[in-house]
């Protein structure tokens, strides 16, 4: 059974390998960021506590974090693996994780901070299908989005204020996990400032 972290820095691409990665593995993308947004959509007791925190750039509570994470990890789909996308973010929630699962394999996507704000503010998604795209780096084709569906979404917080916060927060807080999961053998390094079908090459290369 394969649990993989993704790991890296806001808008270094976790979601858009994920989405490849799991139609290659078949695993469920479980991303912390996608389950928050939805509890703030639904106004959920989760939802309001974290509005204020993802609305500034910091990141949410430890203990709110796990215990989603321990909700999510007992569903169905989740029994065969899961491929983890901006989950864990600080020591704590990797030692929490550690009691739920055997981690496999951490993906760690390096990408220089310089690059990261063009990415973030360049960003939209489909609507319908969470297909995510990049107004210069990957812009919607053509034919448009191969859900049929296209509707465009941009996130509260891709502004260019809040990156900054969210870069500060990855290095403070997200940043030594690497060294937690270097320590255990776990951590493998991808170059993320390359074409995106390249890394997924090179994660998919590491699984093997
Ligand atoms: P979350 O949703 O996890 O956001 P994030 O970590 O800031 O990551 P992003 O989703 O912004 O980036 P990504 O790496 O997925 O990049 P993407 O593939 O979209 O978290 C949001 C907030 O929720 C946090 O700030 C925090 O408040 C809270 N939160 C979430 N999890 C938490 C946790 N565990 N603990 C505490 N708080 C938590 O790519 C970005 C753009 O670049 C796209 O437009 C894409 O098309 C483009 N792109 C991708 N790859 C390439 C490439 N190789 N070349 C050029 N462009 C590329």
């Amino acid at each position: 059974m394969l649990n993989i972290v993704l790991f890296g820095p806001p808008g270094a691409g976790k979601g858009t390998q994920a989405q490849r990665m799991m139609d290659a593995t078949g695993l469920p993308q479980v991303s912390t960021g996608d389950m928050l947004r939805a509890a703030v959509k639904a106004q959920s007791d989760v939802g309001l506590e974290a509005k204020n925190y993802m609305d500034a750039g910091a990141l949410v509570p430890d203990q709110v974090i796990i215990d989603l994470i321990k909700d999510r990890m007992k569903e169905d789909d989740a029994k065969g693996g899961v491929m983890f996308d901006g989950f864990p973010r600080t020591v704590p929630q990797a030692e929490a994780l550690a009691e739920i699962v055997d981690v496999s394999i951490v993906l760690a996507i390096d990408v220089p901070d310089e690059r990261i704000v063009e990415r973030i503010c360049g960003r939209f998604s489909c609507g319908n299908c969470g297909a995510v795209y990049h107004d210069s780096f990957n812009p919607l084709p053509e034919t448009g989005c191969t859900c049929g569906a296209f509707s465009e979404k941009r996130r509260a917080d891709d502004t260019e204020q809040t990156v900054v916060a969210r870069l500060d927060a990855y290095h403070q807080q997200t940043a030594p996990l690497a060294d937690f999961y270097q320590a255990s053998g776990l951590l493998h390094r991808i170059d993320g400032d390359r074409d995106i079908d390249l890394i997924t090459a090179d994660m998919l290369n590491a699984l093997n």
